[in-house]
């Protein structure tokens, strides 16, 4: 039997803050087709940031940072296509999970991974599901009650701080998020230190290096970029899957050197 659904948002008064963080930061967002179907739909996370929050960053590294895709292109990330186009279900086999493992889907937007993990880690595993947009996280409950899971737990974040238990997970997940990071360096900490000793990051992008690819510019990365930025904040290569057809899979773990403060 499949477990059940059970809504967590923890309406803390840490969590209602990021609320309110997020309504400023996300509050001009826009979505505008890109006319092609299969190129993604974007937002503009334009919005004054709250005074709390570090100044977004443009570019990083010398790669120029994508906007937010809104809420509005939902869609768009449970299209009929999306299996064929991304090999999906190659994606969840290569990520190995176990049953009872903690796993985290960062930047879950509507739940099309969080539901297939929650399946995957079983009713004695956990799901957190993690994201910055409050109409994302709706849209996921909605999904999540229909196929009637409780192991999910999805919670609302900040662009800085995905509010995550230390130490306790062995799979983070980033599908198509990582490159839309507005403070990439605040984000990539917090997710080193939210891995057990031998637990995984988990990467997935748009491949930059192939132009029949059918995404825009900004929504890729190159490997050599993925790699600079990644052991630039502690992380290490442990292994890479290279048979998707449209993403790099690469996986890091925790470097053995710590990055400099
Ligand atoms: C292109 S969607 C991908 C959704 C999902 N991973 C998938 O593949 O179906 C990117 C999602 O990442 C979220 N996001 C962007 N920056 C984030 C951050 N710093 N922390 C958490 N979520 C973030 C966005 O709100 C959006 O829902």
């Amino acid at each position: 039997m499949r477990p059940r659904w059970r809504l967590r948002l923890y309406p803390t008064a840490r969590q209602l803050s990021a609320f309110a963080l997020l309504a400023g930061v996300l509050s001009a967002g826009s979505w505008a087709p890109s006319g092609c179907s299969a190129e993604e739909p974007d937002a503009q996370a334009g919005g004054t940031a709250a005074a709390e929050l570090p100044p977004p960053l443009s570019e990083y590294l010398g790669r120029e940072i994508a906007p937010t895709m809104g809420y509005q292109g939902a869609p768009w990330l449970i299209r009929a296509t999306r299996e064929k186009e991304e090999s999906c279900d190659e994606l969840l086999a290569a990520l190995d999970i176990e049953p009872g493992q903690v796993v985290c889907d960062l930047g879950c937007g509507n739940g099309f991974y969080t539901l297939q993990l929650a399946e995957l880690v079983g009713s004695e595993g956990r799901v957190l599901a993690v994201d910055i947009q409050p109409e994302m996280l709706s849209l996921l409950d909605a999904r999540a009650k229909e196929a009637d899971f409780e192991n999910i737990e999805p919670m609302l974040s900040t662009v800085i701080d995905p509010q995550l238990p230390a130490g306790e997970l062995d799979l983070v997940l980033l599908v198509d998020v990582y490159h839309e990071f507005s403070h990439p360096v605040h984000m990539l900490r917090a997710l080193r230190e939210s891995l057990k000793p031998e637990g995984r990051i988990a990467l997935a992008e748009f491949r930059l290096e192939d132009p029949t690819v059918p995404i825009k510019r900004l929504h890729k990365m190159s490997k050599e970029q993925i790699l600079k930025e990644y052991t630039a904040n502690g992380l290490e290569l442990a292994a890479e899957y290279d048979e998707l057809p449209w993403q790099h899979l690469m996986f890091f773990t925790r470097a053995k050197e710590p990055p400099d403060p």
